[in-house]
């Protein structure tokens, strides 16, 4: 075991979060778990107490000023001012859909939890990290921000955000003694699914052009779920970066997901994207609804 150290892990009600700082508290750091759901964060105190493990609840919601606040004040009023060791910045949500459906309001909100809420927290936590000259910040981005697939280009955009504030970071604070590592998940078995496809629910009307690929997102969905690994591929590499003298700048999980990066990488972006529009259902016969339908719940 390392050194005990407080880290605060947003979006810890459920999937990745939950799981990180389960173990990371019964590996005996003292965890600030922090979400919306008020509920979820009490079971999982009671089960982290059942491990040995001491997690304390935060409520927090990353897009709000006033929730960022007063989460920093409460870390600091338990922690005697010291703050927190690291901060994982995990809190984050997929909107799925055709990107011709999306409104302003629904891509900004994207920006603001995977984005903003990100550097918000960055923000509101590095002040402690560096007058002590240390500290270390993980976030939680996706392979998603290294390749784009069709149906989830809002989602992705927000973690190509991540990926060039990860980078810019990591060398902006290296000189205080301040590590960045970006985790880039593919599929994990999480709520993060069912979440998408309750987004994906507003855009299936009947008229809409891409009604017919809709119609087939849940086969798809569990295409996916069929590859996916579970949580703790994730959780070790928060530990890792937490807990090495020397984390890494970048941790692609499960092992997998390298070899979907290289085809990116090696195969001509046309085979790719004939292999996704296949994958995905976009063919024209999929797409033969009226071209002058609404496209939003039709
Ligand atoms: N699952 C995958 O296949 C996958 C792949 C690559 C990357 N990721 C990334 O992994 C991270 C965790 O996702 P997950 O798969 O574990 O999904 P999940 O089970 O749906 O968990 C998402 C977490 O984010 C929290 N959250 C969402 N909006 C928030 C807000 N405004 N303020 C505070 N917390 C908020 C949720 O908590 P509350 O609703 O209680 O606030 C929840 O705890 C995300 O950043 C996601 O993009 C997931």
């Amino acid at each position: 075991m390392s050194q005990q150290q407080v880290i605060l892990v947003t979006g810890a009600t459920s999937g990745i979060g939950r799981h990180a700082a389960l173990e990371l508290a019964t590996r005996g750091h003292l965890v600030f778990a922090a979400g919306r759901r008020e509920p979820a964060l009490r079971s999982l105190v009671e089960e982290a107490a059942r491990a040995g493990g001491r997690i304390e609840p935060l409520v927090l919601d990353v897009t709000r000023e006033d929730s960022i606040v007063e989460a920093r004040a409460h870390v600091l009023g338990t922690t005697d001012g010291r703050g927190i060791d690291v901060l994982v910045n995990n809190a984050g949500y997929g909107h799925v859909g055709p990107l011709e459906s999306i409104t302003d309001d629904e891509l900004r909100g994207q920006f603001d939890t995977n984005v903003f809420g990100l550097m918000a927290m960055t923000r509101a936590f590095l002040p402690e990290m560096r007058a002590r000259g240390r500290g270390r910040i993980i976030n939680v981005g996706s392979m998603g921000g290294r390749v784009t697939f069709p149906l989830m280009g809002a989602y992705h955009a927000t973690k190509y955000a991540v990926e060039a504030l990860s980078d810019a970071l990591r060398n902006e604070l290296a000189p205080f003694g301040i590590h960045v590592s970006l985790i880039e998940p593919g599929a994990i078995h999480t709520e993060f699914g069912d979440r998408a496809m309750d987004v994906l629910e507003r855009y299936r009307a009947s008229r809409s052009p891409y009604a017919g690929v809709l119609a087939r997102a849940e086969e798809v969905r569990q295409q996916f779920d069929r590859t996916a690994a579970g949580p703790e591929v994730v959780t070790n590499a928060i530990v890792h970066a937490s807990e090495r003298r020397r984390p890494r700048a970048r941790y692609v999980v499960p092992f997998s997901t390298h070899f979907a990066l290289l085809a990116f990488r090696l195969l001509p972006t046309r085979w790719m994207d004939g292999l996704l529009r296949m994958v995905i259902g976009l063919r024209w016969g999929s797409l033969s609804a009226p071209r002058s339908a609404p496209l939003l719940n039709g």
